[in-house]
């Protein structure tokens, strides 16, 4: 590995505008990895830019950083990630956002219910009992 290769701290927050509290709460999460100098510096080596620029999407598009580090498992830490590895990311990214998008319809439906109500009812609102998968054939007992 060159010298050029590992990069120091103020050069990984330069480059990516990301805080270097930010880069060691990373690390800590396994998200990204650096390697210390005989002075104990950080060094980040230069495919770690990536991974970061990763993580700034996933945050930009609402992805949890949980989620980021489960699928951060299956990228290899020691090597940058391929085209590969990114359009896999990327779709999968997508997909979670085509389904979240639904959800916030769905919940945009009920809200224009719920305008001019005001009921708040724990039984009746949807909005305040999501789970009621019974309650979408109508009110009043379903199971008898
Ligand atoms: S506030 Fe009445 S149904 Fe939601």
């Amino acid at each position: 590995m060159e010298p050029e290769d590992l990069l120091p701290i103020g050069e990984v927050t330069r480059r990516t505008g990301v805080a270097a509290s930010a880069l060691h709460f990373y690390e800590q999460l396994g998200l990204i990895a650096s390697t210390r100098t005989p002075g104990n510096q950080r060094r980040y080596r230069r495919h770690m830019l990536r991974r970061i620029s990763l993580v700034v999407v996933a945050k930009r598009i609402g992805i949890p950083l949980s989620e980021v580090q489960d699928l951060f498992r299956t990228l290899p830490l020691d090597d940058p990630p391929s085209h590969a590895d990114w359009r896999r990311v990327a779709k999968l990214w997508r997909a979670q956002l085509e389904e979240r998008r639904t959800q916030l319809e769905h919940l945009q439906r009920e809200l224009t219910g719920c305008i001019g109500c005001g009921c708040l009812s724990l039984k009746a609102c949807r909005l305040l009992n999501p789970e009621d998968a019974l309650g979408e054939d109508g009110p009043g007992p379903r199971r008898i």
